[in-house]
């Protein structure tokens, strides 16, 4: 080989190396997620060094259109103060039942180029969600099904309901950045919504806050997003249990809540969201034989705090007529029948589902991690159905009178080994919710702008 072209091959192999220092400017851990609608949606990625721009180039059928955004530095809490430059753009009045192909990045380095599709503005859209809770980057058994169903376009949006990576944090966050390139095989085709879990708590979850960018602000534990039929609530279950990070983000997110169930049920909204669907990472019930706080009877979460019995979340969602509730934590797949109080309320006994005068819940955090499977003790007459297969649930909404669910099984191959049919001819209170009047008068007035 001639000098002349090892020198030009040496040049162009230190590109990115100038005046001795290597630069990191390629974009990773592409990922995307609804914003303050589903026509709305955010781009967030990292680059380890500061590329002074963000930009996402995007368009139907090609990457005509231009948007910026902004770069946040964020300096993990390890010793290694281990550096990203978290970058976000939000790409607005979408149009509705279309193709869009984008890149992101800046003039010093592009990602690859992706796609996601719109929602059909109709209303009798039916979308289709993959929802799991407690995936890590080792041992992520449902991650293959996930990204090969993803790619053959089965779902609209994913549901992780807390507990990353295992952790986020590990090895000074290198662990946090192995799980967001993993997960980019679906997370930057579809809105991948999430809540924060327990594994996410190092440094006061600022790991989860600052990788994923969900409505209402990328500080924010908590958001709502109208689906089609569907409004999604996403808390944090987390503030019941760290109380060492403060109690206002509790008794905040409390009165967040209840405000935001009061409007979703002014008639002309849950006319069109009639399904009211509240995900958070720890359960109220499970029977698994760990020492969980689900499998006591007083969970925290459930009736409130210790000893003071504030902020109970079972009370709130039950009178406000919340329908269906999601929950992970446990390393397993667990339905109740329709539940208030410990006391079975099924619609009938022969349909438990049809009209239940009680908010189904179910438990679905077998996705897999490290920390592999969780057992079961012996089975309450609460609980409906238990697995502990690793996989993940499918919810798919047919219109404002049904909802289909079902379980698969990475173990067996992705057969369903439970579904059910959620029917409601009416949604709102349940027989014995109690409302806060002058609450509900006072946000009615508001939202009605008087
Ligand atoms: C670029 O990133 C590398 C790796 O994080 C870091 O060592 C280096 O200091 C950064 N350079 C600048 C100019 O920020
Ligand atoms: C969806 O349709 C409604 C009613 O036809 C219209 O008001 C709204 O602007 C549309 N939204 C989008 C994003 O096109
Ligand atoms: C932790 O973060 C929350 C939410 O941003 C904040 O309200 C709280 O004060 C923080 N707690 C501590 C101890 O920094
Ligand atoms: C729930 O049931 C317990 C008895 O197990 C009872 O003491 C309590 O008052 C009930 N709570 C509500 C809100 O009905
Ligand atoms: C609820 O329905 C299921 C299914 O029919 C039944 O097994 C269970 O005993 C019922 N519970 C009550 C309290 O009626
Ligand atoms: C809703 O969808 C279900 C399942 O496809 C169907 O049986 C039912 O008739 C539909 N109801 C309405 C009101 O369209
Ligand atoms: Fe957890």
């Amino acid at each position: 080989m001639s000098v002349k072209l090892l020198h030009f091959l040496t040049v162009s192999v230190y590109l990115n190396y100038i005046g001795g220092e290597v630069f990191f400017y390629q974009p990773e851990q592409i990922h995307i997620a609804y914003g303050d609608d589903i026509y709305e949606i955010v781009i967030t990625w990292s680059t380890f060094n500061d590329t002074q721009n963000s930009v996402v180039e995007y368009g139907i059928g090609g990457l005509i259109l231009r948007e910026e955004g902004t770069s946040k530095t964020f300096v993990d809490g390890g010793v290694a103060k281990h550096t990203q430059y978290i970058h976000r753009v939000t790409l607005r009045n979408l149009t509705p039942d279309s193709e869009y192909v984008y890149h992101c990045g800046s003039d010093l380095g592009w990602s690859n180029l992706f796609n996601f599709k719109t929602a059909p503005n109709r209303s009798d859209w039916q979308p289709h969600l993959a929802i799991y809770g407690d995936m890590g980057n080792e041992n992520a058994q449902s991650l293959v099904r996930l990204q090969e169903e993803t790619q053959r376009g089965l779902y609209d949006a994913i549901l992780h309901v807390g507990d990353f990576a295992y952790d986020l944090d590990t090895n000074n966050a290198e662990i946090g950045d192995a799980f967001m390139r993993q997960i980019e095989s679906i997370a930057a085709y579809l809105p991948y919504m999430t809540c924060p879990g327990n594994h996410e708590e190092a440094y006061n979850f600022s790991n989860y806050r600052e990788r994923f960018s969900m409505p209402r602000g990328s500080q924010s534990y908590m958001y709502s997003i109208n689906i089609g039929p569907l409004h999604i609530i996403s808390i944090s279950t987390e503030v019941y249990y760290f109380l060492n990070y403060g109690i206002k983000p509790l008794v905040f997110q409390y009165q967040w809540l209840e405000d935001d169930l009061i409007k979703a049920n002014l008639p002309e909204n849950r006319e069109k969201q009639p399904w009211i669907i509240v995900m958070g990472h720890r359960p109220m019930y499970c029977s698994n034989n760990d020492d969980d706080d689900c499998t006591n009877h007083e969970t925290q979460t459930r009736v409130g705090m210790p000893f003071f019995k504030f902020f109970g979340l079972e009370d709130l969602l039950y009178n406000y007529g919340v329908d269906l509730e999601i929950w992970a934590h446990e390393h397993s797949y667990e339905r109740l029948w329709p539940i208030y109080n410990y006391t079975v309320y099924n619609g009938s006994y022969e349909a438990p589902y049809v009209n239940p005068k009680a908010p189904v819940q179910f438990t679905t955090g077998s996705a897999g991690c490290r920390e592999g499977r969780d057992e079961f003790s012996y089975k309450p007459p609460w609980s409906a159905f238990r697995s502990n297969d690793y996989g993940y649930t499918r919810l798919k909404a047919y219109n404002s009178t049904h909802l289909h669910l079902e379980q698969v099984s990475d173990d067996k191959a992705g057969e369903v080994v439970d579904s059910f049919w959620l029917v409601k001819d009416r949604h709102g209170p349940y027989p014995m919710s109690k409302m806060n009047w002058a609450k509900v008068d006072k946000i009615r007035l508001k939202y009605m702008g008087l």
